[in-house]
């Protein structure tokens, strides 16, 4: 039989995953594809404000792909920012920068 407070662990677990959810998907989508370049993700969302995220990332990421796009040294990256799967992942990326950006309060997670 499953103990009481096993059960009550399992349901605080859960509930704090479902939270962060949405960032994660943002995480998988930054390590997958800024990594090689910009390194640590937690590190690059805690450089800025979330409101500068937010205005970085407005418009499926208009600001964050002009960037890149205007950046010969980002060259290897502009079939991303150029293609439509960029405005897909530009939501979940915005959630994840958000959720750890400066003034967030979030220290970054063990991992
Ligand atoms: C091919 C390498 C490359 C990839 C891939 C790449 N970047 Fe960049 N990124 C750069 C370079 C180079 C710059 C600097 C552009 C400049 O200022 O000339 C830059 C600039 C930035 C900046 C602005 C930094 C600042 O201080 O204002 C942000 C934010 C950023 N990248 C986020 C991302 C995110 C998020 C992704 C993934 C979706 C990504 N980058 C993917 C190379 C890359």
């Amino acid at each position: 039989m499953i103990k009481l407070s096993t059960l009550i662990a399992l349901l605080l677990m859960s509930a704090f995953s479902a939270l962060n959810a949405a960032a994660y998907k943002g995480q998988k989508i930054y390590v997958e594809t800024c990594k090689d370049c910009h390194g640590g993700g937690q590190a690059l969302a805690g450089a800025k404000n979330t409101r500068t995220w937010e205005k970085i990332m407005d418009k499926k990421g208009e600001q964050l792909a002009d960037i890149h796009l205007s950046s010969k040294k980002a060259q290897a990256s502009w079939e991303y920012f150029g293609d439509k799967k960029f405005t897909k992942d530009s939501k979940h990326l915005e959630d994840f920068l958000t959720e750890y950006a400066k003034d967030s309060g979030n220290v970054p997670a063990c991992n």
